[in-house]
């Protein structure tokens, strides 16, 4: 089958597109309104872009009366956002964060986590996820959607600084990633999560190639 996404004439009983794109990391993200309230919410439209220096992005969706998203208004107001790692024992908090409540909301006392002080940024860390990264705003780009949630303001930022919990580096230098259980989204109402991992290497033995997709460190 094929269908336009102009028309979404599918004839399926769900869009499927969510669904083609699988699995979405989370970038559970905390932000500071310049009154002093936290704001904490997951946006599975997420990735790095880039990693030297490194940036990450988000994709936030008009909220459901079509006005920009909480996080957004923080991140413009303030200049800073946090990224935390979501994982599979945390994906009930992240889950609470996603409520659409009022901003003067403490959505990190909604979720039931605890604040860590960041370094460089005001916004603060959650405190049980593994991984954060404290990120400066450099941009966002404005996607035209249509209805009342499909306009997209897509965030772009650059990690200033990145926390990862002792207890989850290998003897070796690497992340455990089986012991952190990284929580992702696939479509519908359903998500995964990371129990297995393998490896393969490109063919060729370009060196400078193997080596920055391992991320091997420099000398
Ligand atoms: C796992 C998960 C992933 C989500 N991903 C996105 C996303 O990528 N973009 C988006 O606009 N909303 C996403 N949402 C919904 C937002 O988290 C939700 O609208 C939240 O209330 C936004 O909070 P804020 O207004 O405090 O920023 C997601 C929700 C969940 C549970």
């Amino acid at each position: 089958m094929y269908y336009d996404p102009e028309k979404n004439d599918h004839g399926l009983a769900f869009n499927p597109f969510k669904s083609c794109m699988v699995p979405r990391p989370i970038g559970w993200i905390s932000t500071v309104s310049p009154e002093g309230i936290h704001n904490l919410a997951p946006y599975s439209q997420f990735q790095n872009l880039t990693f030297d220096p490194p940036y990450v992005m988000f994709a936030a969706n008009q909220n459901t009366r079509g006005r920009r998203k909480d996080t957004v208004n923080n991140i413009e107001q303030t200049g800073e956002f946090v990224y935390n790692m979501a994982t599979y024992n945390l994906r009930e908090a992240v889950n609470w964060s996603a409520a659409e409540v009022p901003p003067e909301v403490d959505e990190f006392d909604l979720a039931g986590v605890t604040k860590a002080a960041s370094v460089r940024v005001k916004p603060c860390r959650v405190a049980e996820s593994p991984v954060q990264f404290e990120c400066c705003y450099h941009q966002t780009l404005r996607l035209p959607g249509k209805g009342i949630m499909g306009t997209v303001d897509v965030v772009i930022g650059k990690v200033v600084l990145v926390h990862i919990k002792d207890e989850f580096i290998t003897p070796d230098g690497r992340i455990d990633i089986l012991r952190i259980r990284p929580l992702a989204r696939l479509g519908y109402h359903d998500y995964t999560t990371i129990d297995s991992v393998f490896e393969m290497l490109i063919p060729g033995g370009n060196e400078a190639l193997l080596n920055g997709l391992e991320g091997r460190a420099e000398n």
